[in-house]
């Protein structure tokens, strides 16, 4: 019996050796390295579980009705990415940021291209439903010297958890705008205060969230990603504070430095800007950004 236990997994070490050594002659040697890796984790994987044929068959299953259901509005791989850790990962790993600068997060599935250009302070609600927030701030260097003429990208979800993109039949532009930082670097948009909401799951990820005792629970966040010559692109979000899911978000893309508090105002507030009726709120979220890598060209 012994022996046929060390026969069997000698013969699987065998395999994954000879699985290895099949890239040996990759003449890329990241792609090389990273295959050679792959083929060695995903054997330790299998072996660490001890996986049956009928678990690796149901697996498969899982990744063909993940490309089943992706089409070019919906990546359930991106999902699969977010859901089980791997874009935070990867994120914190690609992130050298110095201290001080504005944190990172994922870009999620709802970003889309060509926004439309808005002006300081103006308004992206073209369908009045969540209680309007004004978002303001400045971009700044890591010395706090305003960084002017920065683009910033940004959309967010409605007070029905939506996002324009989930709702083909309503405005393209619900939500969604860019805006650039003046010569003090001062930015400002008019969005809503955003609601918590689940990511999609009513494809793989969602039964893999079900079968394993997780909710689908997003908190509640707007989206941005900022440019501006000569400093690294941020792709992030801000949370509000006050928040369900702050603790449990299903991506795992909360950093305590990106939580803001979203203060609640009344209709007669002076500062109220003119695109704004009726009960508001605000949030200040000053945003530093890092100097460009050099290039080692
Ligand atoms: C989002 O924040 O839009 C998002 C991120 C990851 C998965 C689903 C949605
Ligand atoms: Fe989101």
């Amino acid at each position: 019996m012994t022996s046929t236990l060390s026969s069997t997994s000698a013969r699987a070490d065998e395999v994954t050796a000879e699985a290895v050594a099949s890239f040996d002659n990759c003449p890329d040697p990241r792609l090389r390295g990273i295959l050679q890796a792959l083929v060695r984790h995903l054997h330790a994987f299998a072996k660490d579980v001890q996986l049956t044929p009928d678990e690796w068959a149901a697996a498969i299953d899982i990744l063909k009705a993940t490309g089943d259901i992706t089409d070019d509005k919906r990546s359930e791989f991106i999902l699969w990415s977010d859901a089980l850790g791997v874009s935070m990962l990867v994120d914190s790993l690609a992130n050298t940021r110095p201290a001080g600068a504005m944190e990172s997060t994922v870009l999620g599935p709802f970003w889309t291209p060509n926004a439309p250009v808005r002006g300081f302070a103006d308004s992206m609600i073209e369908r009045p439903l969540g209680t309007p927030a004004l978002v303001y701030g400045r971009v700044l260097d890591l010395d706090r010297a305003p960084i002017a003429g920065a683009e910033l990208d940004v959309w967010q979800n409605d007070a029905n958890g939506l996002y324009t993109v989930q709702e083909p039949e309503n405005d393209e532009d619900h939500l969604r705008g860019r805006y650039y930082s003046r010569e003090d670097g001062s930015y400002a948009f008019v969005g809503v205060k955003p609601v918590p909401y689940t990511i999609p799951n009513d494809g793989p990820v969602g039964a893999m969230l079900g079968a394993g005792g997780r909710h689908p629970w997003r908190p509640a966040h707007i989206h941005m990603i900022v440019s501006a010559p000569g400093y690294q692109r941020l792709q992030t979000h801000i949370f509000d504070g006050t928040s369900a899911y702050l603790d449990s978000d299903a991506v795992f893309a909360v950093k305590r430095s990106l939580i803001r508090e979203f203060v609640p105002r009344r209709s007669d507030d002076p500062e109220r800007p003119a695109s704004i009726s009726g009960e508001w709120c605000s949030v200040k979220n000053d945003i530093v950004l890092a100097p460009a890598k050099a290039s080692h060209a």
